[in-house]
């Protein structure tokens, strides 16, 4: 599988245990997505979604498996903290803003890993604030914005260094339903038009049905997979694709 070259991530064999092996977290988990495809994963809670896109963002070691991302194995590599910062971006469910900075900062944060000069990184900053729609609040702090705001801010976060892959662990799971929404759109609008691959998690099926392909989760393994999509969530999307990402 590893030698098909459209395979962006490739997943064999991984296990994670916690509690000196008393919980298993990932018990063999095998996975594979293709380059600019979107993914999502779902399953119930404490099936081992958040332990598997974490270790596919190196955050987490694996007991044993392999990684690989563009065929290199990560697990294997010594310094990780580029792969970190240049390879993906990262969303998680609770956005993680740093509340002292306003969003423009917040989305630069990513960047000081780079070589970008000041000017730059504001300038980026705001282009993809922007593009998420939230050009006329680059200086607000985050309690000044929405939950729906904070979680774009997020998405714009992410994609500070323009990251090939994209993984998003339950991106709307504080969010109503007409931000989650919104949310599930841009993360679509930017998968399509940014050709970038994007793996997300939710333990909602409905969340996750937008996505090309879903594999679900049972005890550390992928059960099964299905590239059904709801004609609701995908009605939604065409209509939203019909005007401009705001
Ligand atoms: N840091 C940790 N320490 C101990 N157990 C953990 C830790 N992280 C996850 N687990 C356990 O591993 C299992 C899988 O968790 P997780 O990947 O978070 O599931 P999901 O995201 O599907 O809800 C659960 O039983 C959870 O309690
Ligand atoms: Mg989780």
């Amino acid at each position: 599988m590893s030698e098909q070259p459209d395979i962006v991530i490739d997943v064999q064999d991984l296990v994670k245990t916690y509690d000196e092996g008393r919980t298993r977290a990932l018990d063999g988990a095998n996975f594979q997505v293709r380059r600019g495809e979107f993914v999502s994963i779902t399953g119930p809670s404490g099936c081992g979604k958040s332990t598997l896109l974490h270790a596919i963002a190196a955050l987490e070691r694996p007991d044993s498996g392999t990684i690989r991302v563009n065929g290199e194995e990560i697990t294997a590599k010594r310094d990780l903290s580029s792969y970190r910062a240049q390879g993906i971006g990262l969303i998680f469910q609770l956005h993680n803003l740093l509340p002292n900075l306003t969003a423009s900062e917040n989305v630069q944060v990513p960047m000081y890993e780079t070589k970008r000069s000041t000017g730059a990184r504001r300038e980026r900053a705001e282009e993809l604030l922007r593009l998420v729609g939230l050009g006329d609040k680059v200086k607000k702090r985050p309690t000044q914005l929405s939950g729906g705001e904070r979680q774009r801010v997020a998405i714009a976060r992410a994609l500070a260094n323009d990251p090939p892959i994209i993984l998003a662990d339950e991106p709307t799971g504080s969010l109503d339903s007409k931000a989650s929404q919104q949310a599930l759109d841009l993360l679509r609008d930017v998968q399509r038009g940014q050709a970038v691959t994007l793996v997300l998690v939710s333990h909602d099926s409905r969340i996750a049905a937008a996505a090309d392909r879903t594999v679900y989760m049972l005890d550390g393994k992928i059960d099964a997979e299905s590239t059904d999509r709801s004609p609701e969530v995908e009605t939604d999307a065409a209509a939203s694709r019909s005007s401009p990402v705001v």
